[in-house]
């Protein structure tokens, strides 16, 4: 057995996500090895509120048995097949209870291996219908800069966080970002009604500079996660799908994240949103991270054009070896039903306008600069410089807050200078209440560490 400090040396070898590989060799990782709903345990044993649920994704909980039982049970009867010829009972089952969740006419279920591939597969799919249209011209795909859809080449492409973009290559001819409809982003003298206009106007100027014939779909995340929790203003997605209806675009709503429960609802887009888009993505909370697995859902609509219009065959020849594998697709159905039985999105219907309520609260600690949200989703942006761009500030302070709330027994993602929460749907009041309080004092120490070494004066004490 190898030692907490062997294997942190060993995990050297792992190239991680978004790992820097200057650093590789010296990194010393926390080393987690327990998990029991909201709370992770650290090798030394510290019991750690795991604020963001893994990545967004662990919204059961940790370290539910009935999850391992399930699992096994489905190893043990069947490991494996390929979905290429043969199907499986968990496959097909979640399949139709996803179709039963879903809104309007998304009834049927692509499913891939991750958020990644759910978003990829999705685009090839929208690309696929307009080839079997007889309008191969229709390609190109509009989103949203600060939107994330993953890290395949098309995926990436799509997503729009600026300070991803420089050590890559990216598809730019088929892919358009337009500005993220972020309410910061107001001017002080535009209404909100102006603003959403604005926001409405970007996609519409988009799509006449590439032209309707070109634009093939708009992709957009209902509320944008990992770009900084930015909460479109309402009505933002219903004017969005109207301008898609005119252009004749679909609509992708990209709900990785939103998804099973973080917004209250087992999916958002119609529930919070209004909207049926044409085509949703999802994964993380689909299995609540216990087995990887993403899907895509498509309406019956465009599955009827497709058949009316493809003559004898129409092959989407596009899929993985683990699409709809029968282990993954058993944790699915117990997740759902553990989400079902335990009313989780009652639950984060009662909880989640608690935590945005306790979260406000941060707004007087001096170096907050924003803090939004929705549901089971909040951030807090804190900034050293109000209005600077100074990405090395950025990181030092959102790893100073990140460091003591860790030491006080809270592990909170630090987005750069923002700390995102997403805690699994089980959380209680009481445990919102101790999230908020040490992350209050994670960055009231981080703010002293920086007025300490001079990084940062308070304006009352400067000259
Ligand atoms: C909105 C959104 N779409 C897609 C993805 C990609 O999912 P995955 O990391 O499972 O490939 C993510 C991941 O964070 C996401 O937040």
């Amino acid at each position: 057995m190898s030692t907490s400090a062997e294997l942190k040396q060993r995990d050297n070898q792992f190239i991680h996500p978004w790992d820097d590989m200057v650093k590789i060799g010296g990194h010393q990782r926390t080393l987690l090895d327990k998990g029991d709903g909201i709370y992770v345990y650290d090798d030394e044993g510290n019991r750690l509120i795991d604020a963001p649920a893994g990545m967004w994704c662990v919204n059961i909980g940790h370290g539910r048995e009935e999850m391992a039982q399930a699992v096994y049970d489905q190893i043990m009867a069947l490991t494996y097949v390929s979905p290429w010829s043969m199907t499986t009972g968990p496959a097909a089952e979640f399949a139709s209870l996803l179709a039963e969740q879903s809104p309007g006419d998304l009834n049927h279920v692509f499913f891939t291996t991750g958020g990644s591939t759910a978003v990829d597969s999705a685009l090839r799919f929208v690309h696929f219908y307009n080839n079997m249209r007889d309008m191969p011209s229709k390609k190109h795909i509009i989103s949203q800069k600060r939107g994330y859809h993953g890290s395949t080449y098309l995926s990436g492409s799509v997503s729009g966080k600026e300070r991803d973009k420089g050590n890559l290559h990216f598809e730019e001819n088929l892919v358009h970002h337009i500005d993220a409809p972020h309410p910061l982003l107001k001017p002080a003298a535009m209404s909100d009604a102006e603003f959403l206009d604005a926001c409405v106007a970007n996609l519409e100027n988009m799509i006449e500079r590439v032209g309707s014939d070109n634009c093939a779909v708009f992709v957009a995340e209902p509320v944008l996660a990992s770009g900084g929790l930015i909460v479109p203003p309402e009505g933002y997605h219903q004017r969005c799908l109207e301008v898609c209806r005119k252009h004749d675009m679909l609509y992708l709503s990209d709900e990785v994240v939103t998804a099973f429960g973080r917004l209250g609802h087992c999916f958002a887009s119609e529930a919070v949103f209004g909207i049926t888009p044409d085509i949703i993505t999802t994964a993380k909370g689909l299995t609540s991270g216990y087995i990887p697995m993403g899907a895509f859902l498509v309406s019956d609509r465009l599955l009827r054009e497709i058949k009316e219009r493809g003559g004898d065959s129409a092959v989407f020849s596009n899929g993985f070896t683990y699409s709809g594998h029968p282990v993954a697709a058993a944790a699915g159905i117990k997740n759902l039903e553990i989400m079902q039985r335990e009313k989780l999105f009652e639950q984060a219907r009662e909880t989640g306008p608690y935590l945005q309520q306790q979260m406000q609260k941060l707004r007087d600690i001096p170096i907050v600069n924003d803090v939004r949200g929705l549901g089971l989703m909040s951030c807090v942006e804190c900034e050293l410089k109000q209005g600077s761009d100074d990405l090395a500030l950025d990181y030092e302070l959102g790893n100073r807050i990140d460091e003591h709330c860790q030491e006080m027994g809270l592990i909170v993602r630090p987005m750069i200078n923002m700390c995102v929460l997403s805690p699994p749907l089980t959380i209680s009041k009481e445990q919102i209440d101790e999230v908020v309080g040490i992350l209050r004092k994670g960055i009231e120490l981080a703010m002293q560490d920086c007025i300490d070494e001079g990084l940062w004066v308070p304006e009352k004490q400067a000259v």
